[in-house]
């Protein structure tokens, strides 16, 4: 789709292009209000200053200086270029609508509440509270303790985008333990019909770790399982060149 563009600035840097110090570049604009209000606009820079407007309302290049409108001219009688510019317009008109649904969607996000080291802290237990992959970007995620709403020694990252529409935060609460007490972890999102709660479980983490340590194991088991399987094929195949008179 953009070979012809690129050629096209290509050209434009060739035909401008004297000192060492310009700079040239090109603009490719999907713009929309809604499905039927569409407008596909490439526009080509020299320097800053626009030479060259490709506008699908009108149907064709604009120029903006006198050598300009030539160029412009001369572009507007390629049937190959304009073919190709009602493409480009025709593909901006179809990604619209999956820009639009994912515009109106939500996409709940997947928490994790676990403990990490809290260095340098006063005290000696860190929660972190992580939602990961969310949208849209508003989302709040609150602390409490033993039912109580959690307000000192809470701080949070900012929604973090993840640069693809999608968004994560992290909110940490540094915290005492102490035995009985019931630390959770609300979530409010528009994805969601209600705020979610998530409760601390220190036995949970222990097992967790336990899976963990017990799954590394039993990999590596496979692992030498496999080369032992690769090592005992080898040297089989190697009897069968064996003449067996
Ligand atoms: C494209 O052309 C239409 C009709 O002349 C005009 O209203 C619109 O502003 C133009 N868009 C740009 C980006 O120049």
């Amino acid at each position: 789709m953009r070979v012809y563009s690129l050629f096209l600035l290509l050209f434009l840097l060739l035909l401008c292009s004297r000192a060492d110090a310009f700079f040239g570049h090109g603009l490719v604009r999907c713009q929309f209000t809604s499905l039927e209000d569409v407008v596909y606009v490439e526009q080509y820079y020299f320097s800053k200053f626009l030479l060259i407007q490709y506008n699908s309302t009108l149907g064709k290049f604009t120029g903006y200086t006198e050598r300009a409108i030539d160029i412009a001219d001369g572009l507007n009688k390629s049937p190959d270029l304009m073919r190709q510019e009602k493409k480009n317009e025709k593909k901006c008109k179809s990604h619209i609508q999956s820009v639009l649904d994912l515009l109106s969607k939500s996409v709940e996000p997947s928490v994790r509440l676990r403990s990490v080291d809290a260095a340098g802290s006063k005290h000696p237990g860190m929660l972190v509270c992580s939602a990961y992959n969310f949208y849209p970007k508003q989302i709040r995620v609150t602390w409490l303790r033993n039912g109580n709403n959690v307000t000192s020694d809470v701080t949070s990252t900012e929604e973090l985008p993840n640069g693809n529409w999608l968004y994560q935060i992290h909110s940490y609460l540094e915290f005492t333990p102490r035995p009985g007490e019931k630390i959770t972890c609300i979530v409010e999102h528009a994805s969601l019909t209600g705020p979610k709660l998530y409760e601390w479980d220190p036995a949970n983490e222990s097992q967790r770790n336990k899976i963990a340590v017990g799954t590394a194991g039993l990999l590596l088991g496979l692992v030498f399982l496999v080369i032992g399987l690769i090592y005992y094929k080898k040297n089989n195949a190697g009897q069968v060149l064996v003449p067996t008179s």
